[in-house]
Parts: structure tokens; sequence; C-alpha cells
């Protein structure tokens, strides 16, 4: 029997990197997802086969968790396919930890809540990636808009059907850990000045739950360029990526910010629908590559 399950992947909304020091983030799941089937073979040996995924150490550390949290002895024969590519920083690594627990599970009859999916594919990433909050493997898990704070000490889904956003994609892989301890030397060396930075992210991270909730979009879009330029203070964003978030707004959207650790990856408009359009060109012109998403989608499943 092959049982396949699929995962999202996310985009950071609001209040990444204080969201590693204890703040909340907003974080919601996009319709590109990752898919992985499963099936039983002979022999002591898993087989994988994942072009899509940045490591197959994912893979291979999701089954030995899986076995031993089951009591599964059987080898298993293991292939990927996404909807997205693992350079456009979309989570590949998170989702497709968090569809193989999904698969082995369907796989072997054994029922895993979503929170006990999210604590083993959050152990199995912050094992090989050493740093994070675990938005990424929350989204894959339980979809849809969270608030969210680190290691899933609050995991809240947020009632939130649609977000008029806009994904522009600037070129360039970000690297994440790099970004991360670029920010922890700086707050060890100048700690009085980044708690402030985390402290009026965590604010704008507040507010913008609640304007989120109440669909005041006007309002959010202006809360997530401020959140641009507090990220920007922390020295992670980039001229590129700077570029793109100013002629979004230029063009007419609400707000933009970068999305993610900074570096690279994406950034994200939040625009009227009327002026869409236009702020998609105007990324274009910069240089920057649309990606059509719809946020808010379904969490973890078997197809
Ligand atoms: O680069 P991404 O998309 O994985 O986002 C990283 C967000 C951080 O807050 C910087 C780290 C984290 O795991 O929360």
């Amino acid at each position: 029997m092959k049982v396949t399950a699929s995962a999202p992947g996310k985009l950071m909304l609001m209040g990444e990197h204080a969201v590693v020091y204890g703040a909340a983030c907003l974080v919601t799941a996009v319709d590109q997802r990752l898919f992985v089937s499963a099936e039983e073979i002979s022999g002591q040996k898993n087989v994988i086969s994942a072009p899509q995924v940045k490591e197959t150490r994912f893979l291979e550390e999701s089954i030995a968790a899986f076995r031993k949290k089951c009591g599964v002895k059987d080898a298993v024969t293991i292939e990927t396919e996404s909807e997205f590519s693992h350079n456009v920083g979309l989570g590949s690594s998170s989702a497709v930890t968090v569809a193989t627990f999904k698969a082995l599970s369907a796989l072997f009859s054994m029922s895993l809540s979503r929170r006990e999916i999210f604590d083993a594919s959050y152990k199995v990433v912050s094992s090989i990636q050493g740093v994070g909050s675990g938005f990424d493997v929350a989204a894959a898990t339980f979809g849809g808009v969270l608030y969210f704070v680190k290691g899933g000490k609050v995991i809240d889904p947020l009632n939130v059907n649609r977000l008029p956003l806009i994904v522009g994609y600037s070129g360039v892989k970000a690297d994440t850990a790099a970004l991360v301890n670029r920010v922890k030397h700086a707050y060890k060396s100048d700690r009085d000045r980044i708690e402030s930075i985390f402290k009026k992210i965590s604010n704008l991270v507040e507010e913008g739950k609640e304007v989120m909730l109440a669909g005041e979009h006007n309002r959010l879009g202006y809360l997530m360029t401020k959140n641009h330029s507090l990220i920007r203070d922390l020295d992670v964003s980039t001229e590129k990526l700077d570029s793109m978030v100013e002629v979004a707004i230029g063009a007419g959207a609400w707000g933009a910010k970068l999305s993610g650790a900074g570096g690279g990856d994406c950034m994200i408009a939040l625009s009227p629908d009327t002026k869409r359009k236009g702020v998609e060109r105007a990324i274009e012109e910069v240089g920057g590559e649309i990606i059509d998403v719809e946020v808010c989608a379904e969490g973890v499943r078997v197809e």
C-alpha cells in the first residue's frame, strides 16, 4: 500500500527574529504544497528519493524518530513531489518533515494528533537546523493563519479567511541560520538596542493580530511596513528587498515587508485588489518575481 500526505508551505506575516527571543509572531500557510508518498518495503534499508528537498536528513531523521516513537521496524520507500522550490523560502524542510510523519502514521495506522506531529517534527527540524522558532513547522502542521510563540508554547489559529497578499521572490536564497546568528551577535554586543527593537516588533504583532481579525487591511499594511523598518534596523534586509518593498508601497499597496530571516527569499505586500496588477508590475520592474499563492491554506493531510 502506498500513502501520500501533503503539507503546505508558509510565509511569515509579522514578527520574524523577535520570535526567536520569545515574542509572538503571525504566520500563514500557503496553498503550494509538498507531497510525501510512503510505502513499506522488505529489508532493513529505507529508500529515499527527494530531489525537491534541500537535505534528505529531514526525511531520514523523521523516519527514525517515527519508528522509535511508534515501535515500527519495517523499512519504507519515500518519494517527494513539490509545488514549490526549496530555493524560495516557503519552508520545504519543515513541510517535508511534517508530511513524512503524517504519511508514516497513515501507512502504519498510528493515529498522531496535530500536536504530536508538531512536537515530533519540531524536534527533528531543530536537531538539524540548530536555530529556529518552529513557526514553519506549525504552519505546515496546522495550516491557516497562526499566532505563534516559539516551540509551540502558543499556537492559536486565527479566524482569517482571506488576505490580499502579493508575494515577490528576490531571486536570492537566504541563509536563515547565518542571519539568525548575525542577530544573535548583535544581541550579545548591543543588547539594549536589540531588545528595544524586539519590544517594538512584539507590539506590532499584537496590534497586527487584532487588526487582521477585524479585517482592517489598511492598518495591517501600515504595521507591516513599520515591521519592515525595524527588521532593517536589525541589519538583515538587502537593497533588493528594500526596493521591492518601496515600489510596492509606491504603487498603492497598503504596506509591505520582507518575510522570513532576510538576506533574500521573499517580500510580501498587502494590497487593495484594484492596485494588485500595478503593485505586481512594480515589483517585477525592480527584478522581483511574483509567486502566485493563496494564504490560509489547509494544514497537513492525507491525500
Ligand atoms: O527564513 P525563514 O523563512 O525560515 O524565516 C526565519 C524566521 C526567523 O524568525 C528569523 C527564524 C525562526 O525560526 O523564527
